[in-house]
């Protein structure tokens, strides 16, 4: 039968087609040599590999029996921006929730949405590893769980669908009482514990957050303000056994920034704000304890002059409601990103503080700007008398040796680039390791991008096409086994003499049968052909072939 036969070689085509796309697409990071960045990637092998590559092959061999913790950070933070899977439009109900927005997808050439598929293949390199000692994941601002005012039941749904189980654990907090954990226990319990980074999809800005918007972001994702600190089990005795050296420690703070710049709409709100952000300053530890490291996440970005990220300055006040307040803003204000600097990280243009106003190492982490950024914050204490905060790319403070200065403290801030398929599906990597000989805290930070989320549907279309063949394939075969045994024509073989035609071009099956019409054929033959159909005619002069051994046709029946 023909139309069995060119779904046979579709499918010959499809199948591999479908396992070789749908595999790249699951594991895009094995693909892509993404992977968290290895603390052996200062070590000799550097020298001859790029650290990504060091870092992606300390990664396959940790999944071997030579897996070496020496290699492997023990601190890992997945870090995803805006799981914004619909855009910003809303869903209608549950049920569509469940099934691809196909409309959606025709009408937007795929939208910022993205499926489930993708979630799952973004945390494809931490899903497996049973020796995970850290693993966190930072939404930072949910821009998808709605626009302030909306988030309701479905989007909870689609977020839990999103993150697995993982969301049941968001609502973890360092128990009361608990001064520091340890880092590299509770290895289970973490694989499955979020993050969760109050944004302005969440609760707005500091105009319009208020108390029923906080109180349904912490019901649902946790609270909005919240420390956490570690402590690595490591053996403190230096090595020449003078002294005891102090425990490596690492502190996470969870802050929400969207109304610490003024005028908030609700001013207690502010105040919590405020009051955690007084308690987290003077909850430090001093500014000259060595080992110790302190990670901010937040959604807002610090300032920063226009031209050094994608979003400049820009700040937008109600008029006439909301106390005035907050209705946008890009940045934080200037003094806002001060009291960052200054305050959680005891920095200081003024060398005459303790630790020569160079504050504490650490690293703050954002989002906002869906196209992500890697700036230098820094601060020149040699350019008397006004000393200012100034910011400038990473790379570029690098390469002109900024950030090693001896009298210009200063910090690293990434902005998360959106894991929307719009800005490439990203995910951010970040390793934090100890260093011995320094006796600090060093860490490094990757991006891993799918790309755009048309990647995506192509594939999964590709899939359903596959399977829609697939299915239509069997039916038809079945369906047509199921006449032809009766007839006993099993042993011709139907399949054989389509193909036969699929290759010859002989005369039309009228001429066929006025022409060649010969009384030697079976019985068989003789039933189909008093139907005096096509498909009688090729059976014909299939068996004719056959029988005569080198007729007419023989030649161009060799061909196939
Ligand atoms: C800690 O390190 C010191 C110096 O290297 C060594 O003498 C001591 O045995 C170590 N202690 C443990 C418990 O490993
Ligand atoms: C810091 O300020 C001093 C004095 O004004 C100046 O010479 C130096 O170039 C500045 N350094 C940077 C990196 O701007």
């Amino acid at each position: 039968m023909f139309l069995l036969c060119v779904l046979r070689y579709a499918l010959f085509l499809l199948v591999p087609l479908s396992l070789i796309l749908s595999s790249y697409l699951y594991l895009y990071p094995v693909f892509h040599l993404c992977a968290f960045p290895s603390p052996s990637q200062d070590g000799l092998s550097s020298k001859f590999l790029s650290s990504r590559t060091t870092s992606y092959l300390d990664t396959l061999l940790q999944h071997t029996s030579f897996s070496n913790d020496e290699k492997i950070a023990p601190f890992r933070l997945l870090a995803l921006g805006d799981p914004q899977l619909e855009g910003d439009s809303s869903i209608d109900n549950v049920e569509a929730a469940k099934l691809p927005h196909w409309h959606k997808f025709l009408d937007h050439g795929g939208g910022g949405g993205f499926g489930i598929g993708f979630l799952r293949g973004a945390m494809i390199l931490g899903e497996e590893k049973e020796e995970w000692k850290t693993r966190i994941i930072n939404v930072a601002g949910n821009h998808d769980i709605g626009y302030a005012g909306d988030i309701d039941q479905a989007r909870m749904a689609r977020f839990t669908r999103m993150f697995g189980k993982a969301n049941y654990e968001m609502r973890f907090h360092l128990p009361e009482g608990v001064e520091a954990m340890i880092l590299g226990e509770e290895k289970e319990e973490w694989k499955t514990r979020i993050i969760n980074v109050a944004g302005n999809h969440d609760i707005g800005y500091a105009g319009d957050i208020d108390q029923a918007r906080m109180a349904r972001f912490t019901r649902m994702f946790g609270k909005a303000n919240y420390e956490m600190r570690f402590h690595l089990p490591t053996n403190t005795t230096a090595d020449d056994g003078e002294e005891e050296k102090e425990i490596p420690e690492l502190r996470i703070i969870v802050l929400n920034d969207m109304n610490l710049d003024t005028p908030a709409g609700t001013k207690e709100l502010q105040d919590e704000t405020y009051n955690f952000l007084n308690g987290v300053i003077t909850t430090s530890q001093d500014v000259t304890r060595a080992a110790h490291f302190t990670i901010v996440l937040t959604h807002i970005p610090l300032f920063k002059e226009e031209g050094v990220c994608v979003d400049g300055p820009f700040f937008d006040f109600f008029d006439g409601e909301f106390g005035n307040g907050v209705k946008e803003q890009n940045h934080l204000s200037r003094d806002a990103s001060k009291g960052f600097l200054e305050g959680i990280f005891g920095m200081s243009g003024n060398t005459d503080v303790p630790g020569h106003g160079f504050g504490r190492h650490g690293v703050i982490l954002n989002g906002h700007d869906h196209e992500g950024c890697d700036v230098y914050h820094y601060i020149n204490q040699s350019s008397p008398p006004e000393r200012e905060w100034a910011a400038t790319k990473y790379p570029q403070a690098v390469a002109t040796g900024v950030t090693e200065e001896m009298d210009i403290p200063g910090l690293r801030e990434l902005t998360l680039r959106s894991m929307m398929g719009d800005f490439g599906g990203n995910a951010g990597l970040l390793s934090l390791w100890f260093d011995r000989e320094e006796w600090d805290w060093r860490f490094e930070f990757v991006n891993c991008a799918l790309g755009t989320q048309h990647i995506w549907w192509i594939v999964h279309i590709l899939d359903l096409i596959t399977l829609g063949v697939g299915v239509v394939y069997v039916v038809l075969a079945v369906l047509q086994s199921i006449p032809a045994r009766p007839a006993g024509m099993v042993q011709v073989g139907d399949g054989k003499v389509a193909r036969a035609n699929g290759g010859v071009k002989g005369p039309s099956p009228k001429e066929k049968t006025n022409g060649h019409a010969t009384p030697q054929y079976t019985m068989r033959i003789g039933v189909v052909e008093e139907k005096d159909t096509g498909k009688g005619s090729l059976r014909k002069k299939k068996s004719k072939a056959t029988m005569n051994g080198s007729s007419s046709n023989g030649s161009a029946m060799s061909d196939r």
